[in-house]
């Protein structure tokens, strides 16, 4: 993976898992295929912009993510959950995009529990999903670091920042940004109002393109996915307040405040 051929006009959608990350991803595709609505139906997401460091089953058919990303036609989206020093290192020689979007801890832990859970890859419950979380021993972890080296990164002129919370706060100003920082045409009213409203909650939770549950439902390799998985879930902020006890929102309210302290930055700041 950090030996990966980067060519100059790939994106890389980086993201810690659960932070938004499709929703970014099918918005940077979009924007970089010129809005195709067509082609973007006729082939799910996963296999338009490959989830780089995922190999295994997709809808039953073993699918090497690394080989469909290099075979990906150009210019190509492709999407990692790797840290900065994890990624290919040509990103950062070649000035290759990034788009980063970051989630409030608390949310992402709750959809990342529900997302193992209803996979069958969890059987705990969701206190001790966090304690795990908490002690960096959950895929991907830890999140403070992720998060920490994308943001120190964010002015740089290859990538793009942004947050789930700042996308639900205002969709149309992300967008706006982000087609900018791609280098793309400024988009019309029309097109602008076309696409956010494929962006919506609703409309992506509607669209198999964008939506992988079923084709995770189908795959080999989740036989263990339990009735009524659904990968788009609540698509809301602050879900960890009906979700988890006050008991683990405060363990997670003190790690958070430990490792802010660690790396002298405010959730505020960020989200
Ligand atoms: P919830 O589980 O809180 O509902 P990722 O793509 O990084 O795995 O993130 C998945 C999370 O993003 C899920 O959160 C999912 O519902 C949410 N999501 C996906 N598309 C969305 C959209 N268009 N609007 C709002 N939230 C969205």
């Amino acid at each position: 993976m950090l030996q990966f051929e980067v060519k100059q006009d790939d994106v890389y959608v980086v993201t810690f898992p659960k932070c938004g990350t499709t929703w970014i991803q099918e918005a940077t595709w979009l924007l970089v295929n010129n809005l195709d609505y067509e082609a973007a139906k006729k082939q799910q997401l996963m296999r338009r912009s490959p989830y780089m460091e995922l190999k295994g089953f997709y809808g039953g058919i073993p699918f090497d993510t690394l080989e469909a990303a290099k075979h990906t036609p150009s210019p190509r989206v492709l999407k990692s959950h790797l840290p900065a020093y994890l990624v290919p290192k040509e990103i950062w020689s070649k000035k290759a995009k990034v788009v980063y979007c970051a989630r409030n801890p608390k949310d992402m832990a709750v959809s990342f529990y529900h997302f193992h859970s209803g996979l069958g890859t969890w059987e705990g419950s969701i206190d001790e999903f966090v304690e795990d979380l908490i002690n960096n021993d959950i895929m991907y972890s830890p999140y403070f670091d992720h998060i920490w080296d994308f943001w120190q990164l964010r002015n740089e002129d290859n990538v793009f920042f942004t947050t789930y919370e700042a996308m639900k706060r205002d969709l149309q100003k992300v967008i706006v940004d982000l087609n900018k920082f791609l280098g793309r045409q400024e988009l019309s009213g029309e097109e602008l109002n076309t696409l956010l409203d494929h962006l919506s909650f609703k409309s992506m939770k509607e669209n198999s393109s964008a939506n992988p549950t079923e084709l995770i439902v189908t795959s080999h390799a989740s036989k263990k996915v339990k009735p009524g998985f659904e990968f788009m879930r609540r698509g809301i902020v602050g879900s960890y307040k009906d979700e988890l006890s006050a008991q683990t929102q405060e363990k997670l309210d003190k790690w958070i405040t430990e490792n802010l302290r660690k790396y002298n930055f405010t959730l505020e700041e960020i989200f």
